[in-house]
């Protein structure tokens, strides 16, 4: 089974445990208002970035030191978390995949930027599309804004599909709902939301509309609150 953790609202996500290993995807937990754990009490296996920003980067070295978790996004943000003196890590990108010990990773688009904490150039943007050993297809949008291409995501047949329904940044309630349309997961969990007043959303509210029009479950998880699939 895989068991998906909110950490916090915002870069979720969550703390994945899927076969016995763990993963987080973007650690951002010192200064996150909507954290309620501290970046020392983790213990990943492996730890995915979405994109370089800060708030998505987090506390990724030093976690990453801490624990030798192995470093997984795009080459440009792996060549940078090495050069950081990080020694486990795996680049790669849009439209690659490849078969860790926990299922096989693919990098999908995503619309958005990518500088890193120091200004260095930081690649592309990706979303995550994992299929878990037992066959799951987890999609972690990551921060984007709505695109037609996750129709093609979609094709793959999601379980779960993560989103950001922010607005300002990412996208925000609507264009979600037409992402949920396109995608045609089975469930769905909305992220990157309420972590500051610029991003506050109604995610309750947002689950009654979706449910409304299309066949599935939105989970509105509270941090620390986690969903089994
Ligand atoms: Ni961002």
């Amino acid at each position: 089974t895989t068991e998906i953790y909110t950490l916090s609202l915002h870069d979720a996500l969550p703390i994945l445990k899927t076969d016995g290993y763990q993963l987080i995807i973007d650690p951002y937990f010192s200064g996150n208002p909507a954290s309620p754990i501290k970046p020392d009490e983790v213990n990943p296996d492996y730890i995915l970035l979405t994109h370089g920003h800060g708030d998505h980067v987090g506390d990724c070295l030093s976690i990453a030191k801490r624990t030798n978790a192995e470093v997984i996004s795009n080459a440009e943000i792996v060549k940078w978390v090495s050069m950081q003196g990080i020694k486990k890590s795996h680049g790669q990108h849009l439209g690659g995949g490849f078969q860790y010990p926990f299922g096989y990773l693919k990098l999908t688009l995503a619309l958005h930027g990518s500088a890193l904490p120091d200004g260095s150039y930081g690649g592309n943007p990706a979303g995550f599309l994992l299929t878990t050993k037992d066959k799951k297809k987890l999609y972690f949008a990551g921060d984007t804004g709505l695109f037609g291409d996750m129709t093609l995501i979609g094709e793959e047949g999601i379980d779960l599909a993560v989103l950001p329904i922010g607005d300002n940044y990412t996208m925000g309630p609507i264009d979600a709902l037409r992402a949920v349309k396109l995608l045609q997961p089975k469930h769905v969990i909305p992220i990157h939301y309420n972590t500051w007043p610029l991003i506050a959303q109604d995610a309750a509210a947002w689950a009654v509309d979706v449910e409304k029009e299309v066949n599935c479950q939105v989970h509105v998880l509270k941090p620390g609150e986690s969903l089994t699939l």
